[in-house]
């Protein structure tokens, strides 16, 4: 199943820099943090700057996901672990900066809320391609179709091509496991039953299906990863603003409850359960 990585190159650099201040591009992106608020003591920098680190890692995130898809289709699980495993473990760094963004109270948030207007991290075209890029899709027509602006490009790449979980299921078809053809046909629960009894084969016998299942257990922990980032970023947002509505007009905290709910691969999960089915689990 696992095939070598073909076109592996060093390429020399066209014109090497010639200092870390000019490779890095310091100096434009030292100037991209520009606070709102006149009062020097307000806490807006830190806030600019957690959301704009975290944009920076969301696009590594990307990065590593197109790469993933590439190996998967490739039929390469092992290198496609690789590229799920640095985007969980950058998840876990992003979890870790809401420590640092609680260091701002309500009364220093005060200051300067006013100036955020209508922004709001809901508008983050960024994660919304993580959340299409691993297979999540708006039951309804998405809101930026509706709304052009900044990352129609990126939104639209990403929620029109198959994800990261449709190119798995796609590479076990390939290796001959009995994936129905077509897209899957998932009831009221949200699974395909015959995608998860597939699963199933795999969870039951790991030793036998090493690859699928290591690959699939990555998928699992970036998941779990992504929901860790999703509950710290609900509790920060309650101890800042409470249950006041949000800037991007939903009502905050409740509706960001929600999106705890949101599942990327349903029959992963769901394999957890049936493996009790036959009365042999404790
Ligand atoms: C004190 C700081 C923060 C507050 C009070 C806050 C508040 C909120 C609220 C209320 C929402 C719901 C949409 C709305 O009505 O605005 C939201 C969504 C969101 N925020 Fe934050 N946020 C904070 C920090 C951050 C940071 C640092 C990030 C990092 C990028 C972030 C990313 C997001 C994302 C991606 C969503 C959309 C979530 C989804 O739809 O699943 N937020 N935020």
């Amino acid at each position: 199943m696992t095939k070598p990585i073909s076109g592996r190159t060093l390429p020399c650099p066209v014109q090497p820099a010639r200092s870390y201040p000019e490779y890095l591009a310091l100096d434009r992106l030292l100037a991209l943090q520009v606070p709102h608020s006149t009062s020097v003591e307000s806490d807006e920098l830190l806030f600019i700057l957690v959301h704009q680190v975290s944009e920076l890692w969301f696009k590594l995130v990307l990065h590593e996901l197109d790469q993933a898809i590439a190996d998967l289709d490739h039929d390469r699980l092992l290198a496609a672990c690789k590229r799920l495993s640095r985007c969980e473990i950058v998840f876990g760094q992003l979890s870790g900066i809401w420590q640092v963004l609680e260091t701002m109270t309500p009364s220093d948030y005060r200051l300067f809320r006013s100036g955020l207007g209508q922004a709001s991290g809901s508008q983050s075209f960024q994660f919304r391609a993580i959340e299409y890029a691993l297979g999540y899709r708006e039951p309804a027509s998405p809101a930026w179709q509706a709304a052009p602006g900044a990352g129609q490009d990126l939104l639209a790449r990403w929620h029109t091509r198959p994800s990261v979980y449709d190119r798995f299921i796609a590479a076990l078809a390939r290796a001959g496991y009995p994936i129905p053809a077509g897209e899957p046909e998932r009831t009221a629960t949200g699974v395909d039953s015959r995608i998860r009894e597939v699963l199933d084969g795999v969870y039951r016998n790991p030793e036998q299906h090493w690859e699928v299942y290591e690959t699939a257990e990555k998928l699992m922990d970036l998941e779990e990863a992504i929901q860790l980032w999703r509950f710290r970023h609900v509790r920060a947002v309650e101890r800042t603003i409470g249950d006041l509505p949000g800037t991007g007009g939903t009502s905050g905290v409740g509706f960001l409850e929600t999106t705890l709910r949101r599942r990327f691969f349903p029959e992963i999960l769901a394999v957890r359960s049936t493996l009790y089915e036959d009365g042999n689990g404790q």
